[in-house]
């Protein structure tokens, strides 16, 4: 059985827990914003409106959800990758990592600060509303527009590049580094 913590050899399950969570959250994050934003904006377009406000709240939660994530990270031994790799995979899959983590930071704050600039504070599902964290600048909220845009292509890349090396991992070279991110 998993254990709760990670090992030398294994990922535990509370990182398991956050880690298909967060995964889950953020292809669909990614999806939805590629796809919102194809929506016309003529008019009073509700659905793109209310398509916007569920990536707005349901990206704060993955903020909240990666910042438990990292203080649970920061008490666990980190699990060794598989030994036959050779150095410069090694380095490549744990800067893939870090770069996931900074984009997960640098992605909520920016549509934060987009809202902020355009205006419209955030809702964290109705419960409370975010303070803004700058005013209302339509010059920033177009730099921030972009920005957000070019941190979600990168991040898309990356959980490509992420996915296609843990399936070849898994189907090709038949190694333990998917099962050892599955209970
Ligand atoms: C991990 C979290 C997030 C991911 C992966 C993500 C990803 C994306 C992507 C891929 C787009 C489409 C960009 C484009 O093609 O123009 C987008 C748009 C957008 N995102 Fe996010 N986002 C996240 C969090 C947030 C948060 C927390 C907010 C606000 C509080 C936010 C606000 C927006 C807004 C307002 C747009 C539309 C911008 C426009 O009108 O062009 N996002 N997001
Ligand atoms: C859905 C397909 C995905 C698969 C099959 C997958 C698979 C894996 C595997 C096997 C590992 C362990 C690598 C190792 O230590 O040897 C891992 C780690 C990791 N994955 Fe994914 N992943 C997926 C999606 C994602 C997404 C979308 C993100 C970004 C939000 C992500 C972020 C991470 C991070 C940050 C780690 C490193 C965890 C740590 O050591 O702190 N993964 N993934």
């Amino acid at each position: 059985m998993t254990s709760i913590n990670n090992t030398e050899g294994h990922y535990g399950v509370i990182a398991i827990l956050f880690h298909w969570s967060m995964a889950f959250l953020v292809i669909g994050l990614a999806a939805l914003g590629l796809y919102m934003v194809t929506l016309p904006d003529v008019g009073f377009n509700t659905k793109k409106i209310v398509l916007i406000l569920y990536h707005k709240e349901v990206g704060i939660l993955a903020f909240v959800l990666l910042v438990a994530r990292l203080g649970w990270r920061v008490t666990q031994v980190l699990p060794q990758l598989v030994a036959h790799l050779p150095d410069w995979q090694k380095i490549a899959a744990r800067f893939v990592h870090l770069c996931f983590y900074a984009l997960l930071i640098a992605l909520p704050i920016s549509g934060w600060v987009m809202s902020s600039a355009a205006g419209i504070p955030v809702s964290f599902f109705g419960l409370f509303t975010l303070p803004d964290l700058v005013d209302s600048d339509d010059y920033l909220f177009h730099r921030f527009i972009e920005l957000h845009k070019w941190l979600g292509y990168v991040l898309i890349l990356l959980i490509f590049v992420h996915v296609g090396a843990a399936l070849r991992h898994h189907f090709v070279f038949k190694d333990d580094t998917l099962r050892r991110m599955l209970p």
